[in-house]
């Protein structure tokens, strides 16, 4: 059986001896990290989450705590009493923080045994990715793990404390909400005493943070949990945290120059970084045409060119269609990948079909002049003029894309971009170039839904001088939403809020929604505006992506104490699962598969 503390106390935590502590008599208390048997002398290595230390056993000091080590494997949990020795110079481990000194035992506790555990707890450890999550318990012992959640901890805290230094309070919002789908898909929760009802968990704290500027409490914050049923991609988890906030009586430059005082202070404090502020704008249409993203990655140049004016009556008809049809001819240049095999052309046609491109068209530019398979197509005016509009020198490979811009030419030559970009090395990963992406569209047609959606939510601000769009030309009408992106990431976003009823009943019809579908769903929302809304508005962080970006980890799992797997499920606990009959029936619940 364990042993128990009874009355023993710890005294320093393992990571923190040093030389200082040389001759005092010490308690520490952890985990056996490694074992090394000498015959008459046995070395552990003892560990807690601030390091380790390595601790020896030795039969002349104390026979009984030789005795027991013996069986000492590892992973026990000990408790261990004895006196801190400088370690002869021979001895001195350099790799570790206390290696200049060990501990010699006098008394030996052990609380707990440990089985041989599925992998060893070291970074430099080549284990899948399922294990560890079924085993996070085990993994999140590692030290890079265990530095990640504590940079997580470290950001919140210095989130907070800005925030309330800056008049925010922390309110927290319902979890058990009311399901309004708009956005990602709800995760859902029967009711049990409403038989055939259902709560959504929040997809975000959105609603409920302006009803508590109508509230009056002015600057609200929450460092909030949100749930969405979403496919899943590298940097997205279906429970994921945000950074929550919403001010009253602000425009867009007052929430702007707000936070970028704080994540300047969270890099600051963090990574000792002095970011530039104010931090750059670029509006929505220009990152899109520059960069073919809404989140450039500005470390590197390559930008797309537009060549659609070129093309308006050419006599290739794949290019003049496209813009003719309302779409756009626009290309890159990669400098220098001129000789690039045909293999790895072909991938990269590929690869932006991937993303609606129907093909791709390139220019190889060799010692002997151009070379393309669409030369014979175009005339040399046209050929002239694309290479000067792309500054094509010798051995340059420009790539060509036609199509309609959005969600083809754009997401093609932005992803082709950036991959060019990442094979030659061109992003200077020591760089943080902050920006904020301004002036989105209000709206974004659904073809699926053949109506206007919100690219945002639907109470997202237009613009004022583009409130007249609304009726005549809906698409073009520009919000006050801002996303703050750093180095090709969408570490936040939000916006200035309609506070109007009038011009949110507008929003409404807008997006096609009737007067009882508006009322249906956002009723509550609706009322409240009718009892004195002050302007307001407010931005929401992913602090998970933000995370990623400090510790420099492109696994949003690595962030997360306890994450989910890409199919959204716990490896570990093995949710979701089945439910007893009893408990469906309790809830009115039949399942069909
Ligand atoms: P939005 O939906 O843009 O805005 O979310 C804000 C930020 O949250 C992060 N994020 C995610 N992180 C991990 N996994 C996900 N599935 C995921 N989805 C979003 C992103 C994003 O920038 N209520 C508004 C904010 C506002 O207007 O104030 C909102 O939720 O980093």
């Amino acid at each position: 059986m364990g042993e128990q503390l009874s009355g023993m106390k710890r005294t320093h935590m393992c990571g923190e001896l040093s030389l200082e502590d040389v001759g005092k008599k010490v308690v520490v208390m952890g985990w056996v990290q490694r074992r090394r048997d000498l015959g008459g002398l046995v070395f552990l290595e003892l560990r807690d989450r601030t390091g380790l230390i390595q601790i020896v056993f030795n039969e002349q000091l104390s026979k009984e705590a030789f005795a027991k080590v013996q069986c000492v494997r590892n992973e026990y949990v000990l408790a261990v009493e004895g006196e801190v020795v400088r370690r002869a110079d021979e001895n001195i481990n350099p790799n570790l923080k206390t290696g200049n000194i060990e501990l010699y035992v006098t008394t030996l506790k052990i609380f707990s045994k440990s089985e041989t555990p599925p992998f060893m707890v070291e970074d430099r450890n080549n284990v899948s990715e399922a294990i560890r999550l079924k085993y996070r318990y085990i993994d999140l012992r590692r030290p890079s793990m265990q530095d990640i959640l504590m940079t997580r901890y470290k950001i919140t805290r210095i989130v907070r404390d800005f925030l309330d230094k800056n008049g925010f309070i922390d309110i927290e919002t319902p979890l058990l909400i009311k399901s309004t789908p708009e956005g990602a898909r709800d995760y859902l929760v029967p009711s049990r005493v409403q038989p055939g009802k259902f709560f959504a968990l929040p997809q975000s704290p959105q609603i409920f943070k302006q009803l508590l500027m109508i509230s009056g409490f002015d600057r609200y914050y929450q460092i909030a949990k949100c749930l969405r049923d979403e496919d899943l991609r590298a940097d997205r988890q279906p429970e994921f945290t945000q950074i929550d906030m919403e001010m009253s009586f602000v425009d867009v430059d007052d929430i702007l120059t707000l936070n970028e005082r704080m994540i300047s202070r969270v890099f600051k404090e963090i990574l000792n970084i002095d970011v530039k502020l104010p931090f750059n704008k670029m509006t929505w249409q220009d990152a899109m045409d520059r960069y073919g993203s809404d989140k450039p990655d500005v470390r590197f140049g390559m930008e797309l060119k537009n060549l659609s004016d070129i093309f308006v009556n050419s006599g290739f008809k794949v290019f003049r269609d496209a813009v003719q049809n309302g779409g756009s001819v626009r290309a890159i240049n990669v400098k220098g990948a001129a000789s690039m095999p045909r293999r790895q052309i072909d991938e990269l046609v590929e690869f932006v079909k991937t993303y609606k491109a129907k093909g791709m068209v390139w220019i190889q530019m060799f010692e002997d002049g151009p070379k393309s398979q669409i030369a014979k197509f175009l005339s040399n005016e046209e050929m002239t003029l694309i290479l000067s509009k792309m500054e094509a020198e010798k051995n340059d490979l420009i790539f060509i894309v036609a199509d309609k811009d959005n969600m083809v030419v754009y997401d093609a030559l932005g992803h082709l971009r950036l991959e060019m970009g990442k094979r030659y090395n061109l992003i200077d990963e020591s760089r943080y170039e902050f920006l904020w992406v301004v002036d989105f569209p209000l709206l974004e047609y659904s073809e699926e839904e053949k109506r206007f959606v919100a690219m945002h939510h639907p109470f997202t601000a237009p613009k004022d001088e583009d409130i007249e769009l609304l009726d005549k030309d809906p698409g073009r009408v520009r919000a006050k939403a801002y996303d703050m992106v750093l180095n090709g990431v969408e570490i936040g976003g939000g916006s200035i809020r309609i506070h109007d009823t009038e011009l949110q009943k507008k929003m409404f019809e807008v997006l096609g929604f009737t007067e009882e579908v508006a009322e249906e769903r956002f009723g509550f929302l609706m009322n409240a505006f009718r009892y004195g809304a002050p302007p307001h508005g407010g931005i929401a962080y992913g602090l998970d992506r933000l995370t990623m970006l400090l510790t420099g980890t492109d696994n949003i799992r690595d962030v997360i104490a306890f994450p989910k797997t890409q199919n959204a499920c716990d490896l570990m606990s093995e949710a979701p699962s089945e439910v007893s009959n009893d408990q469906l029936k309790e809830l009115h619940i039949k399942v069909d598969l």
